[in-house]
């Protein structure tokens, strides 16, 4: 199996890391499964530090992400963290179980929220400061700039190394822009997923880290064609989506999330494979 280096996929700055351009989302980890199909904590374990020894050097996670479990499962395995190591993770939802039936957990950013939520992350992640928080969605009944103004004073208290959005708009992303130093934006965005393209050319200008959210599991209109690509390419659809997203943009940082250990090493030999710019292009017109 080979492992990344800078070279595989090039690098990228967020605020003073310079991380490789192929991470890994951690919002499944706490599902990993032993060989007799039950959930349990050591192969969760075992999946994240596969993932630093495949050469990935940052990790996306979230407090409510396995109810507090997957931060918790990266703070037990990889705490103290390696210097290159960025770990990322989110506050602005409601931390509790979905209910039968919701999409979605409710979105919370007052400033009491975002506060507790930072210390229970720093504890979970047995560390005394987060790398990068992201906002991880505007709350609509929250002033937005009440909630990045909370991000802020947590960037003031040193408890916070740099600061992130998610799900926003242009217009939100240039407000908490205008009162704090936001190096990464983390929407949802594959192949067949473009709403976010003119967000991802605001970007690219800025030079900020874009960092796709559900880059594997592709949109409809671009299914067919990453499905026929990847038998043409002897590869997996997974490869040949993260292959066309690591080559749209060099701001591109996506973040595939999987509970399987197979299914993460798939993901990052997608570093290996080349689209031509033919099938690049193909892909990029059939959403
Ligand atoms: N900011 C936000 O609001 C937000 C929202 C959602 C997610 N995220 C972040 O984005 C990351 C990725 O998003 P995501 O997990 O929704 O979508 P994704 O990475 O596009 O896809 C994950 C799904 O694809 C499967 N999968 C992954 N790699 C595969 C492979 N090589 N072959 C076959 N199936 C594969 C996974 O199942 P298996 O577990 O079986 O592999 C899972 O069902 C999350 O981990 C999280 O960090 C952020």
């Amino acid at each position: 199996m080979k492992v990344l280096s800078d070279d595989t996929v090039g690098t990228l700055a967020i605020g003073d890391f310079q991380v490789r351009r192929l991470g890994f989302g951690a919002m499944r980890v706490s599902g990993a499964r032993n060989s007799e199909g039950v959930r349990d904590r050591a192969t969760a374990q075992a999946l994240v530090r596969r993932v630093v020894e495949l050469g990935v050097n940052f990790i996306d996670t979230a407090d409510i992400y396995g109810y507090g479990q997957s931060e918790e499962i990266i703070g037990e395995t990889l705490a103290p963290y390696a210097k290159d190591l960025l770990i990322a993770t989110k506050a602005g939802f409601e931390p509790r179980k979905m209910l039968p039936g919701e999409v979605s957990l409710p979105p919370m950013g007052n400033p009491d929220h975002i506060r507790r939520q930072c210390d229970l992350s720093l504890q979970r992640l047995r560390t005394d400061v987060l790398d990068l928080y992201q906002i991880h969605t505007p709350d609509p009944t929250v002033p937005w700039e009440e909630t990045v103004g909370a991000f802020v004073e947590l960037q003031d208290a040193g408890k916070v190394r740099h600061l992130g959005v998610s799900n926003v708009s242009i217009e939100q992303l240039r407000i908490a822009q205008s009162m704090c130093t936001v190096v990464s934006v983390q929407n949802k965005y594959n192949a067949g997923e473009r709403r976010s393209d003119a967000l991802l050319e605001h970007c690219e200008s800025e030079g900020l880290a874009f960092l796709p959210w559900q880059p594997v599991m592709v949109g409809d209109g671009a299914r067919a064609v990453v499905d026929e690509l990847a038998l043409k390419y002897g590869a997996s659809p997974a490869q040949i989506a993260l292959a066309w997203i690591l080559r749209r943009s060099p701001q591109m940082l996506p973040i595939p999330g999987t509970s399987d250990v197979t299914h993460l090493e798939d993901n990052v030999a997608a570093a290996w494979v080349e689209l031509s710019d033919e099938d690049f292009t193909r892909i990029s017109e059939s959403s």
